[in-house]
């Protein structure tokens, strides 16, 4: 599992494990299990309202803190350094590894700038965006002193952005794939092609989705509630989509999102 270095030296695993929408009594369990398949990055959002509970998972799988790479995300730009702050007493740590803006909130700058200061506090060690198109991101571009690390966009085998995705990289920002399984839809753990391709390196449509993303320099974020399910998306590390196929998967791409929110 190579890592990503973030254009500020942070070092970030290549897959991470999603925690939104799994039932709150499961939270904790279900970040024991990801912790104990091999997971080092959890991705969780003051929206999703599990934070505490993510925090008892990391505690209870014995995990020492400095080996867990832990994303937050902001959902309102109100008093930032006190939200901030909030959100490691919930997650019982004392400092985040990534602070991500969850949506365009308007005062993004002035939001973008008081992240920078959690920055040179020592709270957060990088910062990014999630769901921010057009011209809501070319400001954050322009107004802060510290370009954004990383991004969170919907990508799929059948979102796939390809443009947006060369502009991150030309700008050193990591894309992150939220929704990488496309949350179940279009067919997606038995679809023919992904399933015809896995077929040939004993892998299921699942890995090869997550694989595709990965080779395409994409960091996906898997969910599941099901410790089976985290193990077989994590383990697809050891097999490499040929030039053609990837060609092929890029026919999936649907030119739209599947939420119908961001498009
Ligand atoms: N920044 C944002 O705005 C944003 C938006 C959406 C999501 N996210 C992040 O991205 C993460 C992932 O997105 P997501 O949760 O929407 O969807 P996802 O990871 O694309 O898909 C999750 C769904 O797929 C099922 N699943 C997972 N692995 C499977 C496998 N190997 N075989 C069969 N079924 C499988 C899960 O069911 P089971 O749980 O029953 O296994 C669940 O129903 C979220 O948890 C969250 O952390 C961020």
């Amino acid at each position: 599992m190579k890592p990503y270095t973030l254009n500020n030296g942070v070092i970030m695993p290549p897959l991470g494990f999603g925690t939104y929408s799994i039932p709150p009594d499961q939270v904790e369990r279900s970040v024991r299990d990801a912790l104990d398949c091999g997971y080092r990055m959890i991705d969780t959002a003051q929206w999703y309202g599990n934070e505490t509970e993510v925090g008892r998972g990391i505690v209870e799988s014995g995990v020492a803190r400095s080996e867990i790479f832990l994303v937050t995300k902001l959902q309102s730009g109100r008093h930032v350094r006190r939200s901030v702050a909030e959100s490691m007493h919930k997650l019982g740590v004392d400092y985040l590894d990534l602070l991500l803006i969850h949506w365009p909130m308007g005062q993004d700058e002035k939001i973008w700038r008081e992240m920078e200061q959690c920055v040179a506090r020592g709270e957060v060690r990088a910062i990014g965006l999630s769901n921010f198109y057009g011209e809501d991101f070319e400001n954050i571009l322009r107004c802060g002193d510290i370009p954004p690390q990383v991004i969170q966009q919907e990508l799929h085998p059948f979102r796939q952005q390809t443009e947006l995705v060369r502009r991150y990289h030309q700008l050193g920002i990591v894309p992150q794939a939220w929704s990488p399984l496309a949350c179940g839809r279009c067919d997606i753990f038995t679809h023919p092609l992904l399933a015809d391709i896995g077929a040939a390196y004993g892998k299921t449509p699942a890995q090869v989705a997550l694989r595709f993303l990965v080779q395409c320099g994409i960091c996906p974020l898997p969910k599941s509630g099901h410790k089976n399910r985290m193990r077989e998306n994590i383990d697809i590390f050891d097999f490499s989509l040929s030039p053609d196929e990837l060609i092929s998967l890029r026919s999936l791409d649907q030119g739209h999102g599947l939420f119908g929110w961001y498009d």
